[in-house]
């Protein structure tokens, strides 16, 4: 199974990266299958230092940011227990993880790792169908160059309701400044 969450990670000179990442799970978090395109910074930084964390979440203002460039200000981090690296203090759970390989052959890498510790923050708020629409417009804001322009619009419009309807002002803002974002890229 593919759960989005949020990969931290750091470059040599330990300076924190924050990033939206979908890995491979098995089980509880049994093992973890993490797959960036090269040359994210992410990628680059898990090639290096072999180290992360995988973060659990249920808010999507710093997934939507973070997949596009423009995370406001880097959130509130404590260092990680058993790794170079950072934990973000608001998370539902946490994974610190270590890359066992990295296969670089094609351009979506494949890092089998290992968790080598754990830990809960808090409880999972529970689902709401705008938070899912706007991960989903996050997505889709990554792969712009990948899609019809018809396919990005038709998914705009069928996203936007569920955002309208069930989210509060955190996910329509999240989702208009993805929305804008897209149709910048796509009248391009
Ligand atoms: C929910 C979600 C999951 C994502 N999963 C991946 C992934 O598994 N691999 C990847 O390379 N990019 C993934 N992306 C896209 C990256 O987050 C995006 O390209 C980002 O700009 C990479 O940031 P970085 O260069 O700081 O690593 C995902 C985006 C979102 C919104």
């Amino acid at each position: 199974m593919i759960i989005e969450g949020i990969v931290t990670s750091v470059d040599s000179a330990g300076r924190l990266n924050v990033a939206p990442m979908g890995p491979v799970v098995t089980g509880d978090f049994a093992s973890l299958l993490l797959r960036p395109f090269q040359p994210s910074t992410t990628f680059t930084n898990l090639s290096t230092t072999r180290c992360g964390v995988f973060h659990v979440v249920d808010t999507v203002d710093i997934m939507a940011q973070a997949a596009i460039g423009r995370l406001e200000q880097l959130p509130a981090v404590e260092r990680a227990d058993t790794i170079n690296g950072f934990r973000l203090r608001d998370c539902c759970r946490w994974f610190e993880f270590t890359v066992d390989s990295v296969d670089a052959s094609e351009a979506r890498s494949r890092m089998p790792s290992t968790i080598v510790h754990r830990g809960e923050t808090r409880p999972f708020f529970g689902f709401n169908r705008a938070r899912h629409a706007v991960l989903e417009t996050a997505i889709l804001a990554t792969r712009l160059h990948l899609l019809p322009r018809q396919h990005v619009l038709d998914m705009l419009n069928f996203l936007a309701p569920a955002v309208e309807k069930t989210g509060g002002a955190e996910e329509k803002c999240s989702f208009a400044m993805l929305q804008d974002f897209i149709l910048n890229q796509i009248e391009q």
